[in-house]
């Protein structure tokens, strides 16, 4: 019986063995350099017109002019930290997961109004506005009785 339970454990490890290896789609080994600036990534973010229809928490920027308006804040207070890959997904694949708001006010016909930056961004402009971006996130952890710290 013990020898039994010894199988069934490891038959559930290999089973396991493939859904733990980080896959080709998985963000696991993404690391961006580390020089980006939040100064030229706030220069980018204008430049490239982000402004134009979204508002960044705590800073001054012009804009947003798109109407309608797009209801997407960058930056504030979230409950988790926003990773690189979320980020990057969501300037060169924003249909693949549509930020957490009404579609209705988002998408039209499903498709996200955020056009992919693909061709648009530079790999520096890319590096330097994850870290304005990310410079304007700031968690706020749950204390154990559900109130934020
Ligand atoms: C034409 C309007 C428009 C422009 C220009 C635009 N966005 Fe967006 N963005 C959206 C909309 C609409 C969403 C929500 C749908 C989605 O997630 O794709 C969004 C979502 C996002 C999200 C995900 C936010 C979240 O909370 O999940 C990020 C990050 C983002 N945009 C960054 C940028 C950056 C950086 C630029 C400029 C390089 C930019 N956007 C330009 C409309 C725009």
């Amino acid at each position: 019986m013990r020898h039994c339970l010894g199988l069934a454990v490891l038959a559930a490890l290999a089973a396991a063995g493939p859904g733990c290896s980080p896959g080709r789609y998985s963000a696991s080994g993404l690391h961006l350099p580390m020089d980006g600036n939040v100064e030229r990534g706030k220069a980018a973010f204008v430049e490239l017109g982000c402004n134009s229809c979204h508002k960044v928490d705590g800073v001054d920027l012009p804009g947003p002019t798109v109407v309608p308006p797009v209801p997407v804040r960058l930056g504030g207070q979230t409950s988790r930290r926003v990773s690189d890959g979320y980020l990057i997904t969501a300037m060169f694949s924003p249909n693949y997961h549509l930020a957490p708001h009404e579609k209705g006010e988002i998408a039209t016909g499903g498709q996200s109004r955020m056009p992919a930056f693909t061709e648009k961004m530079t790999v520096r402009q890319m590096v330097d506005i994850v870290a304005f971006m990310q410079s304007r996130y700031t968690v706020r952890r749950f204390t154990p009785n559900y109130t934020f710290e």
